[in-house]
């Protein structure tokens, strides 16, 4: 059965990045993820468990003075975050096509700052924080790959 989304709520940080971890154990090439949602909902540590999913250990916070971080894990990892964004002159000159049509794992914090710039293929994960230590995660796929993938995420939740 293809699954279109999938709900989720965590109840700590750790939770949130061992459901990352799953996520980037079956991250294939070319895999584009939407991390959406509030300032401290939660993108950067689902990002972190990507990373950790795709074999990358050691530190990951949002990259500061450069909009993306690279890593190289069972696949390259490319960590965006857009929030310091000033135009979209700026996401043109970051070249996503570049990073979407290689090998590597590309997840984007903020993506609705490059509203009209990304492909229309992409796994949607919403966050947002009913309470201090909860979170919601909503997984909304975007094209034939991302059902596939939530297919094989909602098996992985259930073992
Ligand atoms: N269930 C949870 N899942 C994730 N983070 C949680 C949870 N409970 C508490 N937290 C805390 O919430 C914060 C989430 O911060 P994080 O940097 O991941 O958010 P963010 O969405 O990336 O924010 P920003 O928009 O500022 O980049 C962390 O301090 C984390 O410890
Ligand atoms: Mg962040």
């Amino acid at each position: 059965m293809e699954e279109r989304s999938i709900q989720i709520v965590t109840r700590s940080a750790k939770q949130t990045e061992e459901i990352g971890r799953l996520l980037g154990g079956l991250a294939e090439p070319g895999d584009l993820y939407l991390l959406v949602g509030e300032l401290g909902a939660g993108k950067t540590t689902l990002a972190r468990g990507i990373a950790r999913g795709l074999g990358i250990e050691g530190y990951l916070t949002s990259p500061t003075f450069t909009l993306v971080n690279e890593y190289e894990g069972r696949l390259p990892f490319y960590h965006i975050d857009l929030y310091r964004l000033e135009g979209l002159g700026e996401v043109m000159d970051l070249g996503f096509e570049e990073y979407l049509s290689g090998r590597g794992v590309t997840a984007i914090e903020w993506p609705e700052k490059a509203e009209g710039l990304l492909p229309e293929s992409y796994l949607l994960i919403s966050l947002d924080a009913p309470s201090v230590n909860r979170r919601r995660i909503d997984f909304r796929a975007e094209g034939a790959r991302y059902e596939e993938l939530m297919d094989q995420l909602a098996r992985r939740l259930k073992s």
